[in-house]
């Protein structure tokens, strides 16, 4: 039967399906990823590869794993992966969509609601004991209830999602979809909340210039992937003070040097990755995972398709 790598300890037990169907399964027990020359070698006899999305898949890595069939991406993004390359060696390509998409739709609008009323700083000023009482004019922040977002990516699964929850705080919702004019709609949001997948075409697509469009004393959330934005741009837009705030769960590179300068603009809530953090969300994950290996093993369709 089938070698299989996979490069991250994952949460459920999934995992134990393929050793049931008779797979030899590995696992990287590193907490970091495995650097590209280990995953090289990790692959040689492999037929079934589990990556996540610090698993870059270039052609050097498939040249590396002549017995490939079948990369289940351990996220529902697959801009890690070299598309063509895989399609040269017909190798299939599966993601885990739909049992991500509540948590992190819950992320994006946490990081709306901390961002509009400054939570980060109002909890270190008790922990640093600098709240000494009630303050009439401390930590002032925006309204949510009333006001308008614009969703980068509005139609796909997470934008909905997060569409349906801004819904229920009455804000009004701008869905901006690849045909429509982001400018437009980056002039009339309070809340610009990025859900569009990376792509040549979408890399930067939040840019000096649209930052420049976007409305005065606007929040930038992004918990679709950190090349979405232009960081120096939104470091600029941070310190002059035109954007109010900007959160985000994804960056480019993941982490950010601790010296890289948006770390140091003011305003801005920097989590690790954390979109699809639930236990639930991630088992189920697992178990997509295990699926598309198990048909790709098998010389099946794959049940989730990376497109
Ligand atoms: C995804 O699924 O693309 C996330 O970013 C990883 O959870």
């Amino acid at each position: 039967m089938a070698d299989v790598f996979v490069a991250r300890r994952l949460e459920g037990d999934a995992l134990g399906k393929l050793e049931e169907a008779g797979h030899a399964v590995t696992v990287w027990p590193g907490n970091l990823p495995p650097h590209p020359t280990e995953l090289r070698d990790a692959v040689a006899d492999t037929e079934g590869l589990l990556t996540t999305l610090t698993e870059r898949v270039d052609q050097a890595l498939l040249d590396a794993a002549p017995r490939l069939k079948v990369i289940a991406n351990y996220a529902i993004g697959f801009d890690n992966i070299d598309m063509d390359a895989t399609a040269a060696r017909s190798i299939a390509v599966g993601v885990t969509p739909d049992v991500l998409t509540d948590a992190t739709a819950d992320l994006a609008f946490a990081l709306l609601l901390a961002a509009a009323r400054r939570l980060p700083e109002a909890a270190a000023a008790v922990k640093d004991g600098r709240w000494r009482t009630f303050e009439t004019q401390g930590w002032l922040g925006a309204d949510v209830a009333g006001q308008t977002i614009a969703i980068v990516g509005g139609a796909g699964r997470i934008g909905s999602a997060v569409a349906r929850r801004a819904e229920g705080f009455d804000m009004k919702v701008l869905a901006v979809g690849r045909d429509d004019d982001l400018h437009q709609a980056l002039q009339q949001a309070d809340f610009v909340s990025l859900h569009a997948p990376l792509t040549p075409q979408t890399r930067h697509m939040i840019d000096a210039t649209a930052l420049a469009a976007t409305k005065p004393g606007a929040i930038l959330v992004n918990t679709g992937r950190g090349g979405l934005v232009d960081q120096a741009a939104l470091a600029n837009a941070l310190h002059s003070g035109h954007l109010q705030a900007a959160a985000l769960d994804v960056t480019d590179p993941e982490p950010l040097p601790p010296d890289d300068p948006l770390l140091a603009a003011p305003n801005l809530l920097v989590l690790p990755h954390i979109g699809s953090a639930t236990h639930t969300a991630r088992a189920k994950m697992t178990a997509l995972a295990v699926d598309n290996l198990l048909a790709g093993l098998d010389g099946r369709p794959l049940p989730h398709p990376a497109k």
